[in-house]
């Protein structure tokens, strides 16, 4: 104190809030790639992490802190204490078990199901003013258990979704055309997993529509075979398990985009999981991804897209597996 005393002369004791706290629970890989992915694009300077094992937090917790000097000077805790998530803008819950090789994301819906019933309670008690983001899987499926769960309003709730999916998309398409990824536009909607639906129909490149070009795209009879574009990018997830275990990079910044649209409240646009009720000619009470407009509110608004009787198709009937599996969990 003696030291501090005589160096400053204090004139205003320091702000006790940030206005971008973010929680992540779970500090597996894709927790972990998501809380490099806010820190090391500064989409936020105060994070905490939860997680029931409390070597790896410290560790993990040590290891970011000495980061410190080459990011914003962020505040960072970890605990297995919810307590200490208190005053979080945004929770995003990557936590529970992850497919194995060959196993698909569904597979894994009762068992973390449960894992969430302690989580996200406990989250809403501490913040009730949060938004909540679902990263885990299956994701649309815990997306609609977390919403039910937390007693939250649907603009609250969101799954990170197909907007991973989406990016694969782009990337594999920006390959074949030699652009930037951000320069092929194009979506992939409905569930995070194995039912996905490309949206052809929209695919394109400065407004000029590929469909327009090449009439058979994505079909069955499309001699330059685009189809397989979507095929690789559902396999993308079995590949990289195969290959290494898991996949985090990705979708680390996947979630970090979407947490930066909301705390920046900029009304971007991603494909994120949103209760569809209503639209499309859904009647299920199921969470898919759509394009949707998020900002400080979170879903603020979800974009209305002129599909093909095909895609309509597709949607109903994941909206229909989906409902029936939910059907299926003790929540
Ligand atoms: C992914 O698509 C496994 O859902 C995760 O990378």
């Amino acid at each position: 104190a003696v030291t501090s005393k005589n160096l400053f002369r204090v004139v205003t004791e320091p702000c006790p809030v940030t206005s971008n706290k973010v929680t992540v629970v779970g500090t597996g890989q894709v927790g972990m790639a998501t809380i490099f992915s806010l820190l090391a694009q500064g989409v936020s300077n105060d994070i905490c992490m939860i997680d029931m094992v409390e070597d790896k937090l410290q560790g993990e917790l040590m290891d970011l802190q000495h980061g410190s000097l080459f990011l914003n000077n962020p505040k960072i805790t970890a605990s297995k204490e919810f307590k200490t998530t208190a005053g979080s803008k945004l929770c995003i819950v990557t936590a529970g078990v992850r497919q194995k090789e060959g196993e698909s994301r569904l597979k894994l819906v009762q068992r973390n199901a449960d894992v969430f019933k302690n989580i996200i309670p406990n989250l809403v008690q501490y913040s009730p003013n949060t938004i909540l983001m679902i990263v885990s899987n299956p994701c649309d499926i815990l997306t609609y258990v977390a919403w039910k769960l937390s007693g939250l309003p649907e603009n609250r709730v969101l799954g990170s979704g197909t907007n991973l999916d989406s990016s694969r998309f782009r990337f594999l398409i920006s390959k074949k055309l030699g652009t930037s990824t951000s320069s092929v536009h194009g979506w992939i909607i409905g569930e995070h997993g194995d039912s996905s639906v490309p949206v052809w129909s929209g695919v394109n490149v400065a407004g000029v529509r590929l469909k327009d070009i090449s009439p058979k795209l994505g079909t069955d009879d499309d001699p330059e075979c685009w189809k397989v574009i979507h095929r690789d990018v559902v396999q993308s997830a079995y590949e990289i398990i195969k290959l290494k275990g898991f996949t985090n990079w990705a979708i680390g910044l996947s979630a970090a985009a979407l947490a930066n649209t909301i705390l920046t409240n900029q009304h971007n646009v991603h494909a994120v999981s949103v209760l569809v009720k209503g639209m499309h000619n859904l009647d299920q009470e199921v969470f898919l991804s759509l394009p949707a407009v998020l900002g400080s509110n979170g879903v603020e608004k979800v974009v209305l897209q002129k599909l093909a009787s095909n895609e309509r198709c597709a949607l109903k009937f994941t909206a229909a597996m989906l409902e029936e599996i939910q059907g299926g969990i003790k929540i």
